[in-house]
């Protein structure tokens, strides 16, 4: 019998205590990874945010955020027929670049994106795995409108509710999986 999305979400991400450093709790997507049939509803799940209600794709590239975002962007991709796109930490992609920077608890930090990864007007659906703050994938939306992309939208397995992504992405149309 096939599972519900959020019994593969439940059984696939766990919780890693004190890691990266003591007191975070580390939402580890690996065991979701290995599973192949909760992998496929999931991307099945990502893609969504790129079709009609039709379930037409709507979108002409899809944008996978270094590095966990590229392991879902890329099937999500194949699955709406659509080109892929990574956008990277600088220092990266061997091709002319625009850069965007975005503030950390401590410092900043940079992503690239090729100049020519985009034809102008191409429709764009952004996928990471976890929204935080939101300063990633707000530096990235940034990213593909310099390119003269339009965002149809950003799609992620996991948002924190805690964290206050949502004051800056309130403007942006987001899709999320799951919510903790
Ligand atoms: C993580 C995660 C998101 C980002 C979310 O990336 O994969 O891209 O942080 O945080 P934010 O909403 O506060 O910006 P990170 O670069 O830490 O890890 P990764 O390279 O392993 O994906």
């Amino acid at each position: 019998m096939s599972r519900t999305l959020e019994q593969v979400l439940a059984d696939g991400i766990r919780d890693i205590p004190d890691y990266p450093q003591e007191g975070v709790v580390f939402k580890d997507i690996t065991p979701l990874l290995a599973d192949h049939t909760g992998f496929g509803q999931v991307v099945q799940a990502l893609a969504a945010a790129g079709q009609d209600d039709d379930g037409s794709p709507v979108v002409d590239k899809v944008v996978g955020i270094e590095a966990r975002g590229f392991i879902l962007a890329a099937p999500v991709a194949l699955a709406l027929g659509a080109g892929f796109v990574p956008v990277r930490k600088k220092g990266k992609l061997p091709a002319a670049t625009y850069e965007e920077s975005y503030a950390l608890e401590y410092g900043e930090a940079t992503i690239e994106v090729h100049q020519d990864a985009f034809t102008p007007g191409d429709r764009v659906l952004v996928i990471d795995d976890v929204l935080a703050t939101g300063g990633t994938v707000e530096a990235c939306l940034r990213l593909i409108r310099r390119c003269g992309a339009e965002v149809v939208g950003t799609a992620v397995l996991l948002e924190l509710s805690f964290l206050p992504w949502r004051e800056k992405l309130a403007s942006e149309r987001v899709t999320s999986l799951l919510s903790v």
